[in-house]
Protein backbone atom coordinates (compact mmCIF):
# COMPACT_ATOMS: atom_id res chain seq x y z
CA UNK A 1 0.00 0.00 0.00
CA UNK A 2 1.09 3.56 -1.07
CA UNK A 3 0.42 5.99 1.77
CA UNK A 4 1.81 9.71 2.40
CA UNK A 5 1.38 11.17 5.97
CA UNK A 6 -1.47 13.76 5.58
CA UNK A 7 0.00 17.85 5.43
CA UNK A 8 -0.86 20.26 7.62
CA UNK A 9 -1.94 23.41 5.85
CA UNK A 10 -1.87 25.56 8.16
CA UNK A 11 1.69 25.17 9.48
CA UNK A 12 2.84 24.01 5.93
CA UNK A 13 4.99 21.37 7.50
CA UNK A 14 3.87 17.37 7.86
CA UNK A 15 1.40 16.32 10.10
CA UNK A 16 2.94 14.10 12.24
CA UNK A 17 -0.32 13.16 14.43
CA UNK A 18 0.93 14.82 17.28
CA UNK A 19 -1.14 17.43 19.28
CA UNK A 20 2.42 19.25 20.12
CA UNK A 21 3.89 20.78 16.64
CA UNK A 22 8.14 20.02 16.19
CA UNK A 23 9.41 23.10 15.11
CA UNK A 24 12.75 24.13 14.41
CA UNK A 25 15.01 26.86 12.46
CA UNK A 26 17.33 23.88 11.25
CA UNK A 27 17.02 22.71 7.71
CA UNK A 28 18.58 18.93 6.34
CA UNK A 29 20.41 20.23 3.47
CA UNK A 30 21.62 16.35 2.33
CA UNK A 31 19.99 13.04 2.55
CA UNK A 32 21.52 10.11 1.67
CA UNK A 33 20.99 6.30 1.82
CA UNK A 34 21.29 2.42 2.12
CA UNK A 35 18.88 -0.12 2.12
CA UNK A 36 19.41 -0.05 5.99
CA UNK A 37 20.11 3.58 7.27
CA UNK A 38 19.73 6.96 5.81
CA UNK A 39 21.95 9.91 6.83
CA UNK A 40 20.87 13.70 7.27
CA UNK A 41 23.23 16.62 7.36
CA UNK A 42 22.04 19.46 8.40
CA UNK A 43 22.65 23.08 8.22
CA UNK A 44 24.91 23.28 11.32
CA UNK A 45 26.69 20.71 10.04
CA UNK A 46 25.32 17.69 12.19
CA UNK A 47 24.70 14.60 11.16
CA UNK A 48 21.60 12.15 12.18
CA UNK A 49 21.51 8.81 11.47
CA UNK A 50 18.39 6.83 11.05
CA UNK A 51 17.65 2.88 10.67
CA UNK A 52 15.45 2.12 8.44
CA UNK A 53 13.58 -0.07 11.21
CA UNK A 54 13.43 2.92 12.89
CA UNK A 55 11.90 5.27 10.60
CA UNK A 56 9.14 2.72 8.90
CA UNK A 57 8.16 1.93 12.80
CA UNK A 58 7.50 5.49 13.37
CA UNK A 59 5.62 6.05 9.66
CA UNK A 60 2.93 8.70 10.86
CA UNK A 61 0.47 7.80 8.07
CA UNK A 62 -3.20 6.63 8.84
CA UNK A 63 -2.89 3.27 8.12
CA UNK A 64 0.41 3.02 10.53
CA UNK A 65 -1.28 5.27 13.19
CA UNK A 66 -4.95 5.69 14.49
CA UNK A 67 -6.15 9.28 12.95
CA UNK A 68 -8.08 10.19 15.96
CA UNK A 69 -6.72 8.66 19.16
CA UNK A 70 -2.80 9.80 17.38
CA UNK A 71 -1.48 6.06 18.69
CA UNK A 72 0.16 3.81 17.00
CA UNK A 73 -1.31 0.67 14.78
CA UNK A 74 1.83 -0.36 13.11
CA UNK A 75 2.98 -3.39 14.44
CA UNK A 76 6.51 -3.48 13.24
CA UNK A 77 6.39 -7.91 14.28
CA UNK A 78 4.09 -8.80 11.88
CA UNK A 79 5.65 -7.20 9.06
CA UNK A 80 8.45 -8.02 6.87
CA UNK A 81 11.69 -6.01 7.46
CA UNK A 82 11.41 -2.91 5.18
CA UNK A 83 14.57 -1.46 3.42
CA UNK A 84 14.50 2.24 2.59
CA UNK A 85 14.25 2.12 -1.67
CA UNK A 86 14.02 5.92 -1.96
CA UNK A 87 14.46 9.36 -0.04
CA UNK A 88 14.16 12.95 -0.67
CA UNK A 89 13.45 16.05 0.11
CA UNK A 90 10.08 17.90 -0.21
CA UNK A 91 9.12 21.45 -1.23
CA UNK A 92 8.84 22.40 2.63
CA UNK A 93 11.88 20.59 3.52
CA UNK A 94 10.41 17.45 5.26
CA UNK A 95 11.57 14.04 4.29
CA UNK A 96 9.76 11.44 1.61
CA UNK A 97 10.91 8.31 2.41
CA UNK A 98 9.53 5.23 0.29
CA UNK A 99 10.24 1.56 1.99
CA UNK A 100 10.58 -1.68 0.03
CA UNK A 101 9.89 -5.17 1.95
CA UNK A 102 8.00 -8.47 0.36
CA UNK A 103 4.59 -7.01 0.99
CA UNK A 104 5.25 -4.46 -1.23
CA UNK A 105 6.18 -0.67 -0.97
CA UNK A 106 5.18 2.04 1.76
CA UNK A 107 5.51 5.94 1.46
CA UNK A 108 6.01 7.55 4.98
CA UNK A 109 6.87 11.82 5.20
CA UNK A 110 8.55 13.05 8.21
CA UNK A 111 8.69 16.50 9.35
CA UNK A 112 11.84 18.51 9.60
CA UNK A 113 11.54 19.37 13.22
CA UNK A 114 10.58 15.72 14.29
CA UNK A 115 13.26 14.34 12.36
CA UNK A 116 15.93 17.15 14.70
CA UNK A 117 13.49 16.61 17.98
CA UNK A 118 14.29 12.77 17.80
CA UNK A 119 18.05 12.72 16.31
CA UNK A 120 19.88 9.84 18.26
CA UNK A 121 23.09 10.65 17.72
CA UNK A 122 25.49 10.88 21.08
CA UNK A 123 25.43 14.60 20.62
CA UNK A 124 21.87 14.93 20.65
CA UNK A 125 21.29 12.77 23.09
CA UNK A 126 23.65 14.30 25.34
CA UNK A 127 21.83 17.50 24.78
CA UNK A 128 18.36 15.99 25.51
CA UNK A 129 19.52 15.14 29.36
CA UNK A 130 18.00 17.61 31.60
CA UNK A 131 20.29 17.72 34.26
CA UNK A 132 19.45 19.09 38.30
CA UNK A 133 20.43 22.15 39.63
CA UNK A 134 22.44 21.19 42.73
CA UNK A 135 22.26 23.35 45.62
CA UNK A 136 23.76 23.69 49.24
CA UNK A 137 23.64 26.09 51.66
CA UNK A 138 25.43 28.76 49.64
CA UNK A 139 22.96 28.37 46.70
CA UNK A 140 20.00 28.32 49.04
CA UNK A 141 19.70 31.67 49.09
CA UNK A 142 18.41 31.68 45.25
CA UNK A 143 15.88 29.50 46.19
CA UNK A 144 13.21 29.80 43.36
CA UNK A 145 9.86 31.58 45.11
CA UNK A 146 6.68 32.15 43.30
CA UNK A 147 3.77 33.84 44.36
CA UNK A 148 0.40 32.10 44.97
CA UNK A 149 -1.48 34.41 42.80
CA UNK A 150 0.46 34.03 39.86
CA UNK A 151 1.10 30.51 40.11
CA UNK A 152 -2.82 30.51 40.45
CA UNK A 153 -3.86 32.34 37.70
CA UNK A 154 -1.26 32.51 34.80
CA UNK A 155 1.06 30.60 32.60
CA UNK A 156 4.07 31.99 33.46
CA UNK A 157 3.55 31.73 37.32
CA UNK A 158 2.99 28.37 36.64
CA UNK A 159 5.32 27.15 34.55
CA UNK A 160 7.77 29.06 36.66
CA UNK A 161 6.63 27.17 39.41
CA UNK A 162 6.48 23.79 37.58
CA UNK A 163 10.27 24.22 36.16
CA UNK A 164 11.95 25.15 39.57
CA UNK A 165 10.54 22.13 40.81
CA UNK A 166 12.01 19.90 38.20
CA UNK A 167 15.40 21.51 38.10
CA UNK A 168 15.86 23.11 41.88
CA UNK A 169 13.80 20.24 42.74
CA UNK A 170 12.18 22.58 45.24
CA UNK A 171 10.43 25.87 45.02
CA UNK A 172 8.46 28.27 47.48
CA UNK A 173 5.25 29.53 47.31
CA UNK A 174 4.17 33.03 49.47
CA UNK A 175 1.30 34.56 49.85
CA UNK A 176 -1.20 32.29 49.42
CA UNK A 177 -4.62 32.77 51.53
CA UNK A 178 -3.39 30.95 55.29
CA UNK A 179 -6.57 28.55 55.18
CA UNK A 180 -7.14 24.72 55.74
CA UNK A 181 -7.19 23.21 52.44
CA UNK A 182 -5.70 25.39 50.09
CA UNK A 183 -2.69 23.46 49.32
CA UNK A 184 -5.26 20.86 47.91
CA UNK A 185 -6.38 23.93 45.77
CA UNK A 186 -2.05 24.30 44.74
CA UNK A 187 -1.91 20.71 44.06
CA UNK A 188 -4.98 20.07 42.08
CA UNK A 189 -3.81 23.20 39.52
CA UNK A 190 -1.15 20.22 38.56
CA UNK A 191 -3.01 17.51 38.55
CA UNK A 192 -5.18 14.58 41.07
CA UNK A 193 -3.53 14.28 44.40
CA UNK A 194 -2.05 11.43 45.58
CA UNK A 195 -3.64 9.48 48.12
CA UNK A 196 -1.60 7.42 51.03
CA UNK A 197 -2.85 5.86 53.90
CA UNK A 198 -2.59 9.22 55.99
CA UNK A 199 -4.94 10.37 53.35
CA UNK A 200 -5.32 12.75 50.51
CA UNK A 201 -3.95 15.08 53.01
CA UNK A 202 -2.83 15.48 56.30
CA UNK A 203 -2.49 17.72 59.61
CA UNK A 204 1.06 18.38 61.21
CA UNK A 205 0.26 19.36 64.62
CA UNK A 206 1.00 17.55 67.84
CA UNK A 207 -1.49 15.57 68.78
CA UNK A 208 -2.08 13.23 71.77
CA UNK A 209 -1.37 10.01 70.72
CA UNK A 210 0.53 9.88 67.63
CA UNK A 211 0.60 7.36 64.98
CA UNK A 212 3.64 9.08 63.17
CA UNK A 213 6.69 10.77 64.12
CA UNK A 214 5.36 13.87 62.51
CA UNK A 215 2.48 14.13 65.17
CA UNK A 216 5.00 15.19 67.83
CA UNK A 217 6.87 17.79 68.67
CA UNK A 218 9.39 16.17 68.36
CA UNK A 219 13.06 16.80 66.18
CA UNK A 220 12.71 15.46 62.29
CA UNK A 221 16.03 14.39 61.27
CA UNK A 222 15.94 15.20 57.28
CA UNK A 223 14.33 12.50 55.63
CA UNK A 224 11.95 11.23 52.75
CA UNK A 225 8.45 10.69 53.59
CA UNK A 226 6.66 7.33 53.02
CA UNK A 227 10.31 5.17 52.15
CA UNK A 228 8.09 2.28 53.31
CA UNK A 229 6.32 2.54 50.39
CA UNK A 230 7.16 1.04 46.77
CA UNK A 231 7.05 4.12 44.54
CA UNK A 232 6.52 6.36 47.25
CA UNK A 233 4.91 9.83 46.24
CA UNK A 234 6.89 12.34 43.27
CA UNK A 235 6.69 16.10 45.09
CA UNK A 236 5.31 16.75 49.02
CA UNK A 237 3.57 20.05 49.39
CA UNK A 238 4.00 21.66 52.86
CA UNK A 239 1.95 24.53 53.66
CA UNK A 240 1.73 26.52 56.34
CA UNK A 241 -1.59 27.53 58.26
CA UNK A 242 -0.09 29.06 61.16
CA UNK A 243 3.74 28.80 62.62
CA UNK A 244 3.25 30.34 65.69
CA UNK A 245 5.67 28.58 68.35
CA UNK A 246 8.56 28.67 69.45
CA UNK A 247 11.34 26.69 67.19
CA UNK A 248 9.78 24.59 63.98
CA UNK A 249 11.87 25.60 62.16
CA UNK A 250 12.26 23.53 58.37
CA UNK A 251 15.68 22.03 57.19
CA UNK A 252 15.82 20.79 53.73
CA UNK A 253 18.91 19.81 51.31
CA UNK A 254 19.70 18.08 48.17
CA UNK A 255 19.76 14.82 48.29
CA UNK A 256 21.31 14.72 45.16
CA UNK A 257 24.12 17.28 46.33
CA UNK A 258 24.96 15.01 49.13
CA UNK A 259 24.81 11.82 46.90
CA UNK A 260 27.47 13.27 44.47
CA UNK A 261 29.70 14.57 47.43
CA UNK A 262 29.26 10.73 48.57
CA UNK A 263 30.26 9.53 45.17
CA UNK A 264 33.20 11.82 44.81
CA UNK A 265 35.01 11.32 48.11
CA UNK A 266 33.37 7.72 49.24
CA UNK A 267 33.00 5.75 46.16
CA UNK A 268 33.03 2.21 48.19
CA UNK A 269 29.60 3.79 50.43
CA UNK A 270 28.47 5.03 47.31
CA UNK A 271 28.43 1.67 45.33
CA UNK A 272 26.70 -0.14 48.67
CA UNK A 273 24.29 2.70 49.07
CA UNK A 274 23.00 2.06 45.78
CA UNK A 275 23.47 -1.77 45.60
CA UNK A 276 21.51 -2.82 48.85
CA UNK A 277 18.30 -2.63 49.97
CA UNK A 278 17.06 -1.51 53.25
CA UNK A 279 13.71 -2.42 54.83
CA UNK A 280 11.20 0.17 55.44
CA UNK A 281 7.65 -0.02 57.52
CA UNK A 282 4.88 1.26 58.79
CA UNK A 283 2.41 0.24 60.63
CA UNK A 284 -0.87 1.19 62.69
CA UNK A 285 -4.30 -0.17 63.85
CA UNK A 286 -5.22 0.05 60.14
CA UNK A 287 -2.18 -0.89 57.74
CA UNK A 288 0.80 -2.09 57.45
CA UNK A 289 3.29 -0.99 54.53
CA UNK A 290 6.53 -2.68 53.79
CA UNK A 291 8.46 -2.45 50.92
CA UNK A 292 12.88 -2.14 50.69
CA UNK A 293 15.00 0.04 48.12
CA UNK A 294 18.64 0.83 47.80
CA UNK A 295 19.07 5.08 50.05
CA UNK A 296 20.87 5.83 46.31
CA UNK A 297 18.97 4.52 43.50
CA UNK A 298 20.25 5.00 39.76
CA UNK A 299 19.49 4.67 36.77
CA UNK A 300 21.52 2.88 33.51
CA UNK A 301 23.76 5.29 33.08
CA UNK A 302 24.44 5.50 36.51
CA UNK A 303 22.85 8.94 37.12
CA UNK A 304 21.03 9.95 40.16
CA UNK A 305 17.20 8.68 40.03
CA UNK A 306 16.23 9.04 43.91
CA UNK A 307 17.77 8.88 47.16
CA UNK A 308 15.61 7.46 50.22
CA UNK A 309 16.51 8.11 53.75
CA UNK A 310 13.80 7.89 56.71
CA UNK A 311 15.30 6.22 60.23
CA UNK A 312 12.12 5.48 61.90
CA UNK A 313 11.07 4.09 58.96
CA UNK A 314 13.50 2.00 58.72
CA UNK A 315 13.30 -1.80 59.31
CA UNK A 316 15.67 -4.63 59.76
CA UNK A 317 18.35 -4.86 57.00
CA UNK A 318 18.39 -8.21 55.32
CA UNK A 319 21.40 -8.33 53.03
CA UNK A 320 24.55 -11.01 53.20
CA UNK A 321 26.09 -11.43 56.42
CA UNK A 322 29.23 -10.04 55.09
CA UNK A 323 27.71 -7.12 53.63
CA UNK A 324 25.57 -5.90 57.11
CA UNK A 325 28.51 -4.34 58.69
CA UNK A 326 29.97 -2.41 55.37
CA UNK A 327 26.53 -1.61 54.78
CA UNK A 328 25.59 0.19 58.15
CA UNK A 329 29.05 2.00 58.23
CA UNK A 330 27.85 3.77 54.05
CA UNK A 331 24.51 4.97 55.80
CA UNK A 332 26.37 6.08 58.69
CA UNK A 333 28.83 8.05 56.22
CA UNK A 334 25.34 9.35 53.99
CA UNK A 335 23.68 10.47 57.43
CA UNK A 336 26.64 12.14 58.28
CA UNK A 337 26.98 14.32 55.49
CA UNK A 338 22.84 14.89 55.86
CA UNK A 339 23.47 16.70 59.14
CA UNK A 340 26.37 18.74 57.77
CA UNK A 341 24.89 22.36 57.98
CA UNK A 342 26.94 23.05 54.70
CA UNK A 343 24.14 20.73 53.02
CA UNK A 344 21.25 22.87 54.56
CA UNK A 345 18.77 25.21 53.65
CA UNK A 346 17.14 26.26 56.65
CA UNK A 347 13.73 28.26 56.24
CA UNK A 348 10.63 29.06 59.20
CA UNK A 349 7.65 28.99 56.88
CA UNK A 350 5.06 31.73 57.55
CA UNK A 351 1.30 31.35 57.43
CA UNK A 352 0.47 31.65 53.89
CA UNK A 353 3.83 30.09 52.36
CA UNK A 354 4.29 26.58 50.94
CA UNK A 355 7.50 24.14 50.02
CA UNK A 356 7.12 22.06 47.42
CA UNK A 357 9.69 19.60 46.88
CA UNK A 358 11.12 16.13 45.16
CA UNK A 359 10.50 13.39 47.95
CA UNK A 360 12.98 11.36 45.33
CA UNK A 361 15.79 14.17 45.72
CA UNK A 362 14.91 16.62 48.41
CA UNK A 363 15.34 15.49 51.92
CA UNK A 364 13.23 17.74 54.76
CA UNK A 365 12.96 18.26 58.67
CA UNK A 366 12.07 20.49 61.09
CA UNK A 367 13.52 21.69 64.44
CA UNK A 368 11.26 20.53 67.67
CA UNK A 369 8.98 23.22 68.91
CA UNK A 370 7.21 23.91 71.92
CA UNK A 371 3.21 23.63 71.75
CA UNK A 372 2.89 25.65 74.86
CA UNK A 373 4.33 28.91 73.28
CA UNK A 374 1.86 28.52 70.14
CA UNK A 375 0.12 26.68 67.46
CA UNK A 376 2.10 25.12 64.90
CA UNK A 377 -0.46 23.70 61.74
CA UNK A 378 1.20 22.64 58.63
CA UNK A 379 -0.85 20.39 56.19
CA UNK A 380 0.60 18.18 53.21
CA UNK A 381 -0.30 16.00 50.55
CA UNK A 382 1.80 14.45 47.46
CA UNK A 383 1.03 15.01 43.36
CA UNK A 384 2.98 12.98 40.92
CA UNK A 385 5.54 13.72 38.44
CA UNK A 386 3.88 12.38 35.45
CA UNK A 387 1.36 15.54 36.25
CA UNK A 388 3.63 17.60 36.53
CA UNK A 389 5.53 17.05 33.24
CA UNK A 390 2.35 16.93 31.58
CA UNK A 391 1.50 20.78 32.21
CA UNK A 392 4.62 21.62 31.31
CA UNK A 393 4.74 19.43 28.07
CA UNK A 394 0.64 20.72 27.53
CA UNK A 395 1.93 24.49 28.17
CA UNK A 396 4.43 23.97 25.11
CA UNK A 397 1.60 22.91 22.73
CA UNK A 398 0.23 26.59 23.23
CA UNK A 399 3.29 28.47 23.42
C1 LIG B 1 6.11 15.64 57.46
C2 LIG B 1 7.18 16.44 57.99
C3 LIG B 1 7.81 18.58 58.75
C4 LIG B 1 7.34 19.68 59.65
O1 LIG B 1 4.96 15.87 57.85
O2 LIG B 1 6.37 14.76 56.65
O3 LIG B 1 8.30 16.07 57.80
O4 LIG B 1 7.86 20.78 59.50
N1 LIG B 1 6.86 17.57 58.61
O5 LIG B 1 6.51 19.43 60.50
ZN1 LIG C 1 2.58 4.48 7.19
ZN1 LIG D 1 8.23 14.37 56.31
Amino acid sequence: MLSAAPTNKASGTIDMLDLAADRTDRRIIQVSHSPDELLLTWDDGRFSRFHALWLRDNCPCPSCRHPQALERTYKFIDHPAAKIATASLGASGELSVEFASTEGRHASSFSTGWLHRHCYSEAARYERVKRPRLWDRAASCDLPVVDFADYMNTDHGLRAWLEALCSWGIVLMRNAPAEPGKLLEIGRRVGPIRATNFGEYYDVVSMPNPNASAYTAMELELHTDLANWRWPPDYQLLFCVRNDAVGGGSILADGFRVAEDLRRDDPESFDLLSRYPVEFRFHDESCDISASAPTIGLDGDGRLRSVRFNNWLRSTLDVPADVVAPLYRALGRFWERLRDPSYHLTIRLRAGEMLAYSNHRVLHGRESFDPSTGGRHLQGCYITHDDVMSRLRSMDRRS
